[in-house]
């Protein structure tokens, strides 16, 4: 279907700070993100941690359709935002009717599961700040690289939830990180001039 078909059909827009679903519920559809971010949270033992912020391009809401199990997570708009709401048969109609649709989602479920890896892995650190600097080790290994270093795009404002630790940790982290100028936190995200200097500081926390 042409975009703007699509768009006529499916697209809605929702203001920041809309819940589109919350952890637990039956999934009804799903959503493509085309304008502005949608931020994912999961809440274990009472804190809040954020699996993933979803922007241009990007969908979410697939995995309880696809296996019939309540939302895995809690998606909230961190920015006004325009969406294609896709219902569960028109979804399954699109796959089993292209292939690349298909295949792209196959490869997008393989990073996330990856993805979903990184984090156990992250979470078998004991301390928040052995946490903090191997979320960003990660983060760097898979960041593009421009002429000052590795540019991670991960709003900061967003680190504590995404590493599963309580802000004011995140902070001390970062500071110590940043007076050893092993990190530079931007407006938009973070800059690691050389990821080496970053695993050694992991390991020295070890
Ligand atoms: P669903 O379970 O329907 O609702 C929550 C959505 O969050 C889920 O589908 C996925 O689209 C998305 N999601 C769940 N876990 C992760 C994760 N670890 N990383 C990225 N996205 C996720």
């Amino acid at each position: 279907m042409p975009d703007d078909q699509l768009l006529q059909r499916f697209g809605r827009e929702f203001p920041r700070g809309s819940v589109l679903f919350r952890e637990g519920e039956p999934g009804r559809e799903m959503f493509v993100v085309q304008q502005g971010r949608v931020t994912l949270s999961t809440t274990a033992g009472g804190v809040e941690k954020i699996l993933a912020s979803m922007g241009p391009g990007e969908f979410l809401g697939e995995m309880s359709i696809l296996n019939n199990r309540p939302r895995s997570a809690t998606a909230t708009c961190a920015e006004d935002a325009r969406l294609l709401v896709i219902d569960a048969l028109t979804f399954e109609a699109m796959i089993r009717g292209n292939a690349e649709i298909a295949v792209r989602m196959v490869k997008k479920l393989a990073d996330r599961l990856q993805e979903a890896e990184e984090q156990i892995a992250n979470l078998l650190f004991q301390d928040a700040s052995s946490r903090v600097v191997h979320f960003l080790v990660t983060a760097a290994d898979k960041a593009s690289r421009g002429p000052a270093g590795h540019e991670i795009e991960v709003a900061p404002r967003e680190l504590a939830g995404r590493v599963g630790v309580r802000p004011e940790e995140a902070d001390e982290a970062l500071a110590k990180l940043v007076k050893a100028k092993i990190v530079a936190v931007r407006p938009d995200g973070f800059l690691v001039p050389d990821v080496s200097k970053l695993r050694h500081f992991l390991e020295f926390l070890q």
